[in-house]
């Protein structure tokens, strides 16, 4: 395995400073011994950026901070490429800053769509993480396998689902289970089968506080919505949920600003539910941009709901400056061609890393800080660099998604690196659209 460095920077920061402000990770004493080394490598990539050497000795503090060998494969034949490639150490410190941003673990309510792999589940349990939000059905049954007494599936139901909700009442009794609704129709459907049934199911109402995906305004149709759960036999009301993924505020004190606005709109409905007598026991909000924000808010009935942050990526990793989490889940790739002298091919197509836009970052190589992604096919992901004549076919590297929960999804497995070595294989199970219901 070579050794490598990448960098974390924030570009419109750059823009606006004019100066590069960036972390630098790395296994290699190289990098962070010889701060002309970093400017050398960089120089291609942010030729438009001045670089200043008071930034450099920061960077050195900041390179000496995180210096480790952490990304390091001692042995990596076993490893089938394109690999989904998890260094458990890394996901560990995810977790437990997951943990310790919430306060709590009964304040945490990690969403399981980012790895949907039961030994993380277990993992989470272990630091008594027993609540969990998932977005579909084999989710649900998967964080049960990893051991979650509650679980929460955020998502509206309708057509089958309704059924299977039922079933799933059925076949985990022992389970706090809840979903979400925001709408009248499935709200009556979901409490015809429930009542049918004999039994019940917790529903939350979604709300709508601004990324205009699911969800209604926190308004007087609101309380409407929450009181018809609330008289709707088969149901029983089990509080408020909000995802504001529309808040990407790159700069804290924006982000900050936008998501306690999200607050107060949910917390305003919650009073004026509870004043009129319904009980609301939960608020269920946010992921990982905004969950420090929640969490910092002093009201027992929060529960945060961070996902991308226990693997996290390139794209939240410069979205999210603030966030001191670090990538834990990489793909190793293979050179598999040089076709002209400044291209190298890997075997890292867009069934193995996803395929959100610009195509041109989906994946950042950091052995090749100048690397332009210029054509990307189903097995094969083209790389434009100076650096080209270094790479023979057979060669290794790892990438970092930008988007690392539906890369995730695109594997079978992932190759899990503990100490430096290959040690298991955990199934990436949830991947599949049903286990047993
Ligand atoms: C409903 C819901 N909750 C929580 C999350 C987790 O958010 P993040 O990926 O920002 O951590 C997501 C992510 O898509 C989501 O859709």
């Amino acid at each position: 395995m070579k050794f490598y460095a990448f960098y974390d920077f924030v570009p419109s920061e750059l823009a606006r400073r004019g100066r590069i402000d960036f972390k630098v990770y790395t296994n290699s004493p190289e990098f962070h011994l010889d701060p002309g080394a970093i400017v050398g490598r960089l120089r291609p990539a942010l030729r438009r950026y001045t670089i200043r050497a008071s930034t450099i000795e920061s960077t050195r503090t900041k390179a000496d901070r995180h210096m480790d060998a952490r990304y390091n494969i001692e042995d990596t034949s076993e490893i089938i490429s394109p690999g989904l490639v998890v260094f458990r150490e890394i996901l560990e410190e995810n977790v437990a800053k997951m943990v310790r941003i919430a306060g709590d673990p009964s304040r945490l309510r990690p969403h399981c769509k980012t790895h949907k792999m039961r030994q993380i589940i277990e993992m989470q349990v272990a630091k008594g993480v027993t609540k969990h939000k998932t977005a579909t059905f084999a989710e649900a049954e998967m964080v049960i396998a990893g051991g979650a007494t509650d679980v929460f599936l955020a998502y509206s139901l309708v057509g089958p689902n309704i059924a299977r909700a039922v079933k799933f009442r059925q076949q985990y009794p022992q389970i706090r289970f809840s979903v979400t609704a925001d709408h009248a129709d499935p709200i009556r459907l979901l409490g015809e089968a429930m009542s049918a049934a004999g039994t019940t199911i917790e529903v939350l109402l979604d709300l709508d506080t601004g990324q205009h995906r699911t969800g209604v305004a926190a308004d007087a149709n609101a309380e409407k919505l929450y009181r018809l759960i609330a008289d709707t036999a088969g149901l029983v009301p089990g509080g408020l949920h909000l995802y504001d993924g529309q808040n990407h505020q790159t700069d804290l004190a924006e982000r900050r600003t936008a998501v306690m606005e999200c607050w107060d709109q949910t917390a305003g409905l919650r009073d004026r539910l509870v004043a009129s007598g319904l009980p609301v026991p939960r608020i269920v909000a946010g992921g990982t941009g905004s969950f420090p924000v929640y969490a910092s808010i002093n009201d027992p009935a929060i529960e945060v709901s961070p996902g991308t942050c226990a693997f996290h990526d390139i794209g939240y990793g410069q979205m999210f400056p603030d966030l001191d989490f670090q990538p834990a889940s990489l793909l190793l790739t293979r050179v598999i061609s040089r076709p002209t002298a400044d291209r190298v091919t890997f075997d890292l197509g867009y069934k193995a890393v996803a395929s959100d836009p610009p195509a041109d970052r989906r994946v950042a190589f950091p052995d090749i800080p100048d690397a332009q992604l210029v054509l990307q096919n189903e097995e094969h992901l083209v790389v434009q660099t100076a650096d080209a004549e270094k790479y023979q076919p057979g060669d290794e590297l790892l990438a970092i998604p930008r988007h690392t929960c539906p890369t995730s999804a695109l594997h079978k497995q992932a190759f899990i690196i503990t100490g430096g070595k290959l040690v298991e294989r955990w199934d990436v199970a949830a991947r599949d659209r049903w286990l047993t219901l």
